[in-house]
């Protein structure tokens, strides 16, 4: 789907200084990879979130949907833009270090089909690439 109203630069920008920011609260012992999400919701909010690791590793919450998921619980329905902000990549990684997962663009295609995700750049700042939510995940599995 395309988005109906695109991301200013200065959001693009908002969401990956959000994300980057968020991404300081990690808890990932673990990995030690911390990584920030931002979501902006129809209402111009700003929603964040991190990555909450476990023991039993596969219990581990992604940064985006623990940001989309307070979203939620706020009661925002409709989001316009996902930063997200991978602040322990290696300088030299290039995006492929910093996408989110199959898991979180199903939860993508779900809850802000119309979202443009913003990946933060080395810096955890300046915007790497902007893409569209249906961009991610072609044919994706939907019951609605
Ligand atoms: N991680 C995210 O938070 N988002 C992604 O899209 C990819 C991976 C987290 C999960 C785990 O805590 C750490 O990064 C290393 O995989």
């Amino acid at each position: 789907m395309k988005p109906s109203h695109p991301l200013t630069h200065d959001e693009q920008d908002r969401l990956a200084a959000a994300a980057a920011a968020a991404a300081l609260n990690a808890y990932a012992p673990y990995s030690r990879f911390r990584v920030g999400a931002a979501v902006l919701d129809s209402d111009g909010r700003l929603h964040t979130g991190c990555n909450v690791e476990n023991a039993s590793y596969g219990l581990c919450l992604c940064a985006e949907r623990n940001a989309l998921s307070t979203a939620l619980g706020t009661g925002a329905r409709r989001f316009r833009g996902i930063g997200v902000a991978c602040i322990d990549a290696a300088p030299g990684l290039g995006l492929e270090g910093r996408t989110p997962c199959g898991a979180c663009r199903q939860w993508m295609v779900e809850l802000a089909p119309d979202a443009e995700v913003v990946i933060a750049g080395g810096d955890g700042r300046q915007p790497m690439a902007v893409w569209p939510v249906s961009a991610l995940l072609p044919d994706a599995f939907r019951l609605t």
